[in-house]
């Protein structure tokens, strides 16, 4: 008998990569999640709530998950959180106590500076709340309250359905924390979290609408050597998460940039069909995102967006992706579906692998 597949290809069920079976597989995972919401998440976020000071602390995508946690917390408690990249806890533990806490977010569990940050945090006598996928992971165990996402095993090295996970799971963690605070009813968490059950089917719907955009677009980006993601406030971890996509599986130099910062530099190297991204989510910064707009327009610059259903700016790009919505709780997590779709499909055309990109590992064990 001839059998012309491997025991690889039939866990990829039919798809080409893993980094796009898993693109596609977020509705079912995120709804996982959604479903796993329970005490562990109780738990930790009255850890996270009894803190002084918030420190989240991770590595790669699993930092713009933490950063996008933190500029949600501080927006709906008032509280000081602050995210740094793990590598660098040693410029962040001086300004520590024992009465903070430090929330750990890592996909594998065992990423050693996030480990690092963890026990130096833990020394200094301060509570840890970790977020992980693997149950039994390094990070969890080390931590004094393991909350985990369900995303199931990852195998494309770059992260795709762990990340809108983590966004889905930090997102609970910080209404959670606002209840604790005073500044959201049992009212508003049970029609909040209505809210985030609708995220599966609007993910399939962003996947199903924008897939075949991707392709398309990908030709246009595969010949380019560099391009901008820019957003504002909670845009921008997206931002960053989609530059960093197209710069690890298809080597597109890309550089994610909060949009008002992007005058102080990176606008020098803009010229005639020099590809910006511009991801919008909050309302009430749409007016200087479009003045951004404009002034990379006005240098040539091929603008496309990632933006809200109703949004002014449409009518000012070069080309737009509508998401299928406006909540800014769930906006976040969708935006990156077509820019996933986007560096995938880059890799793709430019004849990489995307499960593999050159000098990367899944997990970093060395510091
Ligand atoms: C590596 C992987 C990234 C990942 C980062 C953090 O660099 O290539 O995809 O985001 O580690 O991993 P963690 O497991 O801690 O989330």
């Amino acid at each position: 008998i001839f059998v012309d597949w491997t025991p690889e290809s039939a866990r990829k069920e039919g798809f080409p990569h893993f980094m796009l079976k898993e693109i596609h597989e977020q509705p079912r995972v995120i709804n996982d999640t959604i479903a796993g919401f329970g005490r562990d998440y109780e738990m930790g976020a009255e850890m996270l709530h009894s803190g002084d000071t918030i420190f989240v602390t991770a590595a790669g995508t699993s930092y713009h998950a933490s950063m996008y946690f933190a500029l949600l917390t501080a927006k709906l408690t008032g509280r000081k959180v602050i995210p740094f990249i793990s590598s660098e806890y040693e410029s962040y533990i001086h300004s520590a106590s024992s009465g903070d806490v430090l929330l750990a977010v890592s996909q594998s569990g065992e990423t050693i500076d996030t480990l690092m940050a963890l026990r130096a945090f833990k020394a200094l006598g301060c509570k840890v709340v970790s977020l992980t996928n693997v149950i039994g992971s390094v990070i969890s165990r080390e931590s004094d309250q393991a909350v985990y996402m369900k995303a199931g095993p990852e195998i494309g090295v770059a992260a795709t359905k762990t990340f809108t996970t983590q966004l889905t799971a930090l997102t609970w963690l910080a209404l959670l924390i606002a209840q604790r605070g005073g500044r959201l009813d049992a009212e508003g968490i049970k029609s909040t979290r209505e809210r985030i059950k609708a995220l599966p089917d609007l993910v399939e719907e962003v996947i199903m609408k924008y897939e075949g955009w991707a392709k398309g677009m990908s030709r246009l980006i595969a010949a380019k050597s560099s391009a901008y993601y820019l957003s504002r406030g909670l845009g921008l971890p997206i931002a960053l998460e989609g530059a960093l996509k197209l710069k690890e599986v298809a080597y597109v130099h890309a550089e994610g940039y909060p949009a008002g910062e992007s005058k102080h530099g990176p606008i020098a190297l803009v010229e005639r069909g020099f590809p910006v991204v511009f991801v919008s989510v909050e309302k009430s910064l749409e007016k200087k995102l479009l003045g951004n707009i404009e002034e990379m327009k006005a240098r040539g610059a091929f603008t496309i967006g990632i933006i809200p259903q109703g949004s002014e700016l449409g009518a000012r790009l070069d080309e737009k992706v509508v998401i299928p919505s406006r909540d800014e709780v769930l906006l976040p997590i969708l935006e990156i579906i077509p820019l996933q779709l986007l560096a995938y499909y880059t890799a793709v055309e430019k004849g990489v692998d995307p499960d593999k990109p050159r000098n990367l590992a899944k997990t970093v064990t060395v510091e």
